[in-house]
């Protein structure tokens, strides 16, 4: 098949070249020229673990291409993606679809012959319908269908969740869409992925469903942490024996800062307003947003907690600054409230980030960036693990008291033992487990 990618951003780079891996001819598309002029030179516009060799394999194969115009790679497509960004509206929390709709426009204009235009941007109940009406006035007499097919991917595992889903879900009720899809996504039956056909307005509500849930999970398991805290419960042991009881699962039961991230915090918004819009408001999930929100805030808090009350003139080294490992995602990580929250209250903030820097820079102004977790931890008076990389899994401890001007360790995502720690020598505060400091 042949496919035009509309938006070359995390999701769209990962799906295009992925799609050109299953044997597809792939063009991705996108209006930043630099993005597409480093693609085209071979560089990776983001961190994403194998990207680079699986984009350098299907460019060398001659099944994927970049351009910065869609018209040619459209007019030949049998399937053309909307992988565009949709943010929060600034001021309201609506999911932003000017992207997707300016996309819609500059396609209805090129489709050549029947068409499938699939929407894979997460947007509202009914932006399929719109994405349709926009089609339909700007080319009367086209022969298109749109479909509705939500992205799962988890950045830093994306190739492997784009090509081992649990699940594909395609909203269309089209007959000769749904055929496209399935010779599409046809190298998945090999592991008998489940491919869901649904209703389109379904489809789209299924992901933001899916997100919601699991950004209730993490928030509840968040809850039970400060729980934990407050009664002398540790978090760690009620997660798992929750997570051991198949109807509840392991997986988004670990305490940490906080949900972040390009996705949840965007999309458990939009959810709620569509809810409200729709006259049926999803409380829990209202509940969710506020409780998060509060609690990226709480976090600068237990730093001070950790330092005795006051932070004023102390320095702090902040080992990890995106939203989860192995990505340089930025968006709406925890650290952009927590390392201000700080700041304002009169610390100096060093800090390392193995992929995320180069954002961070741009976000968190009168930070110093360092080369790595020692020097982030020189002269400090506290580190504060905020994202888990798994090269502050085993830090050098002894390197660390050497260095450091008192040995106090803020640990958000529970990597450490609290054992451990008082072995090391350091004052040791994590999340949820005996009392708000275990020393
Ligand atoms: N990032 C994730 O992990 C993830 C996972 C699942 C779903 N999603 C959803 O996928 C969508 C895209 O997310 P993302 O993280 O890839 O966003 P992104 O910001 O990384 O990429 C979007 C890209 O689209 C480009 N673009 C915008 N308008 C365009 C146009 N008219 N023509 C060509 N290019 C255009 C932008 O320049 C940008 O490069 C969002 O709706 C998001 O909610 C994201």
């Amino acid at each position: 098949m042949r496919v035009a990618m509309i938006g070359t951003g995390y999701v769209g780079l990962v799906s295009g070249a992925c799609f050109a891996d299953f044997g597809h001819v792939v063009t991705c598309i996108d209006k930043d020229a630099a993005k597409i002029a480093r693609l085209k030179a071979g560089e990776m516009p983001i961190f994403e673990p194998g990207l680079d060799q699986l984009v350098a394999t299907n460019v060398r194969e001659g099944r994927l291409f970049f351009a910065t115009d869609a018209a040619e790679a459209v007019r030949e497509a049998d399937a053309v993606f909307i992988a565009v960004g949709t943010p929060s509206r600034r001021g309201d929390g609506y999911a932003d679809l000017t992207y997707v709709y300016a996309a819609a426009e500059e396609i209805a204009g090129q489709l050549d012959g029947f068409t499938v235009v699939i929407t894979k941007s997460t947007v509202p109940v009914g932006t399929g319908d719109e994405v349709q009406a926009i089609i339909a006035k700007a080319r009367p007499g086209a022969d298109f269908a749109v479909v509705s097919n939500p992205e799962f991917l988890r950045e830093g595992a994306a190739i492997a969740d784009f090509k081992r889903p649990d699940r594909v879900v395609v909203g269309t009720e089209d007959e000769r869409a749904r055929a496209v899809m399935r010779e599409l996504y046809r190298p998945l039956f090999l592991n008998e992925t489940p491919l869901l056909f649904t209703g389109r307005r379904t489809s789209e509500l299924i992901k933001y469903a899916a997100n919601a849930f699991l950004a209730v999970k993490i928030t509840f398991i968040n809850e039970m942490a400060d729980l934990c805290e407050a009664v002398g419960a540790d978090v760690q042991e009620v997660s798992r024996g929750m997570g051991l009881d198949n109807r509840i699962g392991r997986k988004f039961l670990h305490a940490g800062p906080g949900y972040g991230g390009s996705c949840f915090p965007k999309d458990t918004l939009a959810l709620v307003r569509t809810a409200a819009d729709a006259g049926a408001p999803t409380r829990l999930v209202e509940a969710t947003v506020q409780v998060n929100d509060a609690r990226k805030k709480k976090m600068a808090q237990k730093v001070v907690e950790a330092l005795d009350g006051d932070v004023a003139g102390k320095t702090i080294g902040v080992l990890g600054l995106t939203f989860k490992p192995n990505t340089d995602d930025m968006r709406d990580a925890p650290a952009l409230d927590i390392i201000p929250a700080l700041q304002a209250m009169g610390a100096r903030i060093q800090a390392f980030d193995p992929e995320g820097m180069h954002e961070a820079e741009k976000l968190l102004p009168d930070v110093a960036f360092c080369t790595g977790p020692y020097e982030a931890a020189e002269d400090a008076h506290a580190i504060v693990i905020i994202t888990e990389w798994d090269q502050f899994r085993a830090l050098d401890f002894n390197r660390l008291r050497l260095t450091m001007r008192s040995h106090v360790l803020v640990d958000l995502r529970n990597v450490y033992r609290p054992e451990d720690m008082r072995g090391q020598g350091f004052r040791y505060t994590s999340v949820g487990r005996r009392g708000p400091r275990t020393t």
